[in-house]
């Protein structure tokens, strides 16, 4: 593997899957394999789950892993080619991302999008400007439009919690919330489980809400929450923006969040969100503090998803 950055790098989920559970296993199995390599972690965005679990599979191979805060700490970068730069930024990515390749040999980045401008932010720039000039391997830690780590984490998760031989029924439900949020979890999560090919799946959301469909093709689309709920096995929560007229809230009826009452029509699914969640507005505690919430195990397991890309990436 050259570079994680979305569901095309990865070649089989099954085998990423099999080999992530094999680290739960034995988290150590391969403490050496990445002796003397160290990794750039680089936020642009703030995190925990994802700066901390990536630290701990980097260290797990015998990586180093430094942090680097640069939205907090780093200079303004700039992005686009040929920029006159007049303005607030600093630093551009043409001088950064060499330089980061010289210090590090696999460099994770975490950006998010501007949900300003649609055209911009589904190109990809920042994360492109790094893989273009780095010279390295780039690992997504999410990214304007995808989060891969957190999409193979959520297969993990799926696959240990569900020992049926039958696929399950998987539901994307939309959420409320407070602040526009950006569509990279629900595109990713949708794209991965498209991909993967081993449950029936169905999005639900309220109208004017559509994804993508480059990365929801394949799946069942309703924008009837209670009718998508019935027999589900996995329901996985998320809220986003819009699509279409980019980066709004247009609803944010509180009848959409997931309630104990909704989770009767299923088959007593299991529940998951990536987070962090805004409790009693996206999921009530109720649900969240359930023993059918995946939330804690799902969270946990990205140090296995993280892991095993790694490993990857240093074998190759
Ligand atoms: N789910 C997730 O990516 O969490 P963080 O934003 O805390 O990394």
């Amino acid at each position: 593997m050259k570079k994680f950055l979305s569901v095309h790098d990865a070649s089989s989920i099954h085998s990423l899957i099999e080999k992530a559970l094999a680290y739960k296993v034995n988290p150590l199995k391969d403490h050496t394999l990445g002796k003397g390599k160290r990794m750039g972690l680089l936020f642009l965005n703030p995190s925990m789950r994802t700066r901390l679990s990536t630290q701990i599979a980097a260290q797990n191979l015998g990586m180093e892993a430094i942090v680097f805060n640069v939205g907090q700490d780093g200079w303004a970068l700039e992005f686009e080619e040929e920029a006159i730069m007049s303005g607030t930024t600093v630093e551009h990515v043409k001088e950064a991302a060499p330089i980061l390749g010289k210090y590090f040999d696999v460099l994770g980045i975490r950006t998010f999008p501007s949900l300003k401008n649609k055209e911009e932010d589904y190109h990809e720039l920042y994360i492109n400007q790094f893989v273009k000039y780095s010279g390295i391997p780039v690992v997504s830690l999410e990214s304007a439009t995808v989060h891969p780590l957190q999409s193979l984490t959520d297969l993990i998760t799926i696959t240990e919690t569900f020992q049926e031989k039958r696929k399950p029924k998987i539901v994307l439900t939309w959420a409320p919330h407070v602040k526009a949020l950006p569509q990279c979890v629900a595109n990713s999560f949708a794209e991965w489980v498209n991909k993967w090919g081993q449950a029936e799946f169905v999005i639900a959301h309220p109208e004017d809400y559509e994804l993508d469909s480059r990365f929801t093709q394949g799946a069942t689309i309703t924008h009837n929450q209670d009718e998508a709920l019935k027999n589900a096995d996995i329901v996985y929560v998320k809220n986003w923006s819009t699509y279409t007229d980019y980066g709004r809230i247009y609803c944010n009826d509180p009848k959409w969040m997931l309630t104990h009452k909704k989770l009767e029509a299923t088959n007593r699914a299991k529940v998951m969100h990536c987070l962090p969640v805004r409790r009693n507005v996206e999921l009530s505690d109720e649900v969240l503090d359930s023993p059918g919430s995946l939330v804690t195990q799902q969270a946990a397991n990205r140090v296995w998803a993280a892991q095993v890309v790694l490993s990857e990436i240093l074998k190759s």
